[in-house]
């Protein structure tokens, strides 16, 4: 298993202290399963390679926005890193602070500009002039400067799948870095702003250091022009990104990719800064399972067919990227292994959570589809009329619900039917 707080005892899975097979005798499948102590570990990681230092953790709400997930992080602290009202609203309900919040995103509306303004968000990591000056007119009705950072498009390869690549000109977000400095300078002229910082965020799942530390060579140089230019940059902020290991990737440990990163900033002259980081996937992704029974086992000519109850409404990540999420059996058993297709019921091809896996499963076996905790309950939907899955958090021995399994009444409780 890739987290420590999953192992297996006596051939028995376990979450931290509890047997996965009687979370899922007790709460059923499909079901998100997340463990405190691997949450607690990751955010520990970043927060204690930023000590001493004047660097911020910014938790991406994106990533898993349990209320649970998000209160173990605020009680540790934690900033976060938004981008909708709606995620503003759980961070809120969740304990965390919106003068520790940052809202990012490249579509903001009006309303949710205002929302925030009112409830006193740290900064808006503004994305485009249109942006700059809808903010500025929220603000002014509001009698209140709005603080703004542009993210800005460093134009970095960061190496991972094109879907969640972002720094790129291809790409939709940030300023594009030859018109940044001059895009500050409009900023700055807008009365109810106030320029605060720069911020980037080149892409997700990455695996190494260098796109990193390019995209901040890129990002301090236009520091120190804007700076030349009479604004003065609080903060640097250098987005999320840091990939896990879901299959055999070798990302950096936490620690060490802080501290490079912190490293070069001060190497580069900027050591008195503050950073602010928004990591999601390397926080909650394997921190988290996903519990799924085999209904049936279907044999072919070409491919066999191990069917699940989970499907691609429960993870998407198969489906929408091919992401690899490795499945392992909750009991080992002793029997030689076939070769299956994992699926789920949905009718569609492109419902698989897993290819070419070899198991030793009979039906009524529970699989963990394993580093689900990021990306996953999150981007679930209710394709087929499907009720979203239960969540569970395990601490220690104890495990509780913290999100109950919707029930298919739930669903349509807000359509109506024409009355004639
Ligand atoms: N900050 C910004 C502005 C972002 O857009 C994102 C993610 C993050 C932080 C957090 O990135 P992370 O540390 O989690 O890589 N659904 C895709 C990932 C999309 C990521 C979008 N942005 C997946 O399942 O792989």
């Amino acid at each position: 298993m890739s987290d420590s707080a999953f192992h297996y005892v006596d051939g028995v899975l376990h979450a931290e202290g509890v047997s996965a097979a009687s979370l899922a005798q007790q709460f059923g499948t499909p079901l998100y399963v997340y463990s405190r102590d691997a949450l607690t570990r990751a955010y520990r990681a970043y927060a204690d390679a930023c000590a001493g230092r004047p660097a911020v953790v910014h938790v991406a709400v994106k990533a898993n926005s349990n209320l649970a997930v998000l209160n173990v992080f605020a009680r540790m602290g934690a900033g976060f890193d938004i981008v909708s009202s709606g995620e503003l609203a759980r961070v809120l309900a969740a304990g965390g602070k919106a003068e520790n919040t940052v809202f990012s995103g490249v579509g903001k509306s009006a309303a949710e500009m205002r929302e925030a303004l009112e409830a006193g968000v740290k900064c808006f990591n503004v994305e485009s002039i249109p942006e700059l000056h809808a903010l500025n007119e929220v603000a002014k009705s509001l009698g209140k400067r709005a603080p703004v950072s542009l993210r800005v498009n460093p134009d970095v390869d960061a190496k991972t799948h094109p879907y969640i690549s972002t720094g790129l000109k291809s790409n939709k977000f940030g300023v594009a870095f030859s018109d940044a400095r001059a895009t500050y300078r409009e900023a700055h002229a807008m009365p109810n702003l106030d320029v605060v910082g720069i911020d980037c965020h080149i892409g997700s799942q990455i695996t190494e250091i260098s796109p990193y530390l390019d995209a901040l060579d890129k990002l301090l140089e236009l520091v120190e022009q804007i700076e030349a230019d009479g604004m003065s940059i609080r903060h640097v902020d250098v987005g999320g990104g840091l990939g896990i290991t879901y299959d055999d990737e070798t990302p950096p440990d936490i620690g060490d990719f802080v501290r490079a990163l912190l490293a070069h900033i001060q190497k580069r002259g900027h050591g008195q800064r503050e950073v602010y980081f928004e990591p999601g996937r390397s926080l909650v992704g394997n921190a988290g399972v996903l519990l799924t029974r085999v209904e049936y086992l279907k044999p072919g000519e070409v491919k066999s067919f191990a069917i699940v109850d989970a499907a691609m409404n429960d993870l998407a990540r198969p489906a929408m990227y091919e992401a690899f999420h490795r499945i392992v059996p909750v009991v080992k058993r002793d029997a030689p292994a076939h070769r299956y297709d994992v699926v789920g019921p949905v009718c569609e091809s492109g419902d698989w959570l897993g290819r070419d896996r070899d198991l030793a499963v009979e039906p009524g076996d529970l699989l963990a589809i394993c580093s689900a905790g990021a990306y996953g309950f999150v981007m679930s939907s209710n394709y087929n009329t499907r009720p979203r899955a239960a969540e569970i958090m395990v601490d220690g021995e104890r495990a509780r619900l913290v999100r109950q399994r919707e029930e298919v009444r739930q669903l349509f409780a807000g359509e109506s039917i024409l009355p004639d």
